[in-house]
């Protein structure tokens, strides 16, 4: 099991699989994003044959997005998560944070191709200090956003703050296969093939690089339904997703 605490106590962090001061890891993925925003949502379908599109769909599911909602999607990038929910509830109203502003940019041009502008507001921020008042919003999302924060506990609190009392969080990330061998084949492609990919088509091996490592140093499971148990949210639960591949996990506000 990895430990509850994602913070070190000499103030660094991990960058991948470097171990590097916890003031200058933000700066580090703002660079990576900032790198491969042009080609993000080419390489997303690259990389996993299309199933993310499957995963975002799950989360979906489970939300059940409803007219009336305010959803803050935070580390949005370039929207995926947010367009969905508005598509299922055409009277809803999402707001997409990300500290990243060229993945925003790529997301508004997409949102005006769908047709969606009018429903979204694009905010640059940071998931650790949101900038928004306590009891905001009815969901907060964060799809493959959470294992790139600093301080994930930070974040998660800050999820809880903005959330109504009755509020939902939802969290979509990679996680930990409960299956030696599938684990080995999984690392066997992660490892050989996405950075080869990543540099084939952005140009960015070592983006691709951190991807892969990011997603080893991520909590298992059950750690991160302790961590955001921990951040004061209630009826956790979590599902697996293509075996453990990635997780959806929930949590209320209440
Ligand atoms: C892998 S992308 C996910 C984008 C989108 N949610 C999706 O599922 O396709 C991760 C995003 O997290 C953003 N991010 C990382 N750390 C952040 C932070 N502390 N605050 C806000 N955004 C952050 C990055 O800028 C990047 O756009």
């Amino acid at each position: 099991m990895t430990r509850i605490s994602d913070q070190h106590s000499d103030q660094t962090t991990h960058f991948g699989f470097q171990t590097v001061p916890e003031s200058e890891k933000a700066g580090m993925v703002h660079g990576v994003f900032s790198r491969v925003a042009g080609r993000y949502d080419l390489m997303n379908d690259l990389m996993s044959g299309g199933v993310h599109r499957l995963w975002k769909d799950a989360m979906m599911d489970w939300l059940n997005p409803r007219d009336g909602q305010k959803l803050l999607d935070v580390a949005g990038g370039t929207g995926d998560v947010s367009f969905r929910f508005l598509k299922r509830a055409p009277g809803a109203h999402a707001t997409v944070l990300d500290m990243t502003e060229p993945m925003l940019i790529e997301g508004r041009k997409r949102a005006e191709a769908e047709r969606l502008a009018d429903r979204l507001d694009w905010v640059v921020g940071d998931a650790m200090a949101l900038p928004f008042k306590d009891n905001s919003f009815d969901v907060y999302t964060i799809s493959f956003g959470i294992r790139n924060v600093t301080r994930i506990s930070d974040a998660l609190k800050e999820a809880h703050r903005v959330l109504r009392p009755g509020g939902r969080l939802m969290v979509l990330e990679f996680s930990r296969i409960p299956n030696d061998l599938v684990q080995w084949i999984y690392d066997r492609y992660s490892f050989g093939v996405i950075p080869a990919l990543g540099q084939m088509v952005t140009g960015d091996r070592a983006s691709y690089q951190y991807l892969v490592e990011s997603i080893r140093k991520f909590p298992d499971q059950d750690t991160f339904a302790a961590m955001i148990r921990a951040a004061g949210f209630a009826q956790v639960k979590y599902r697996n997703l293509t075996m453990g591949v990635a997780a959806l996990h929930s949590g209320w506000k209440i």
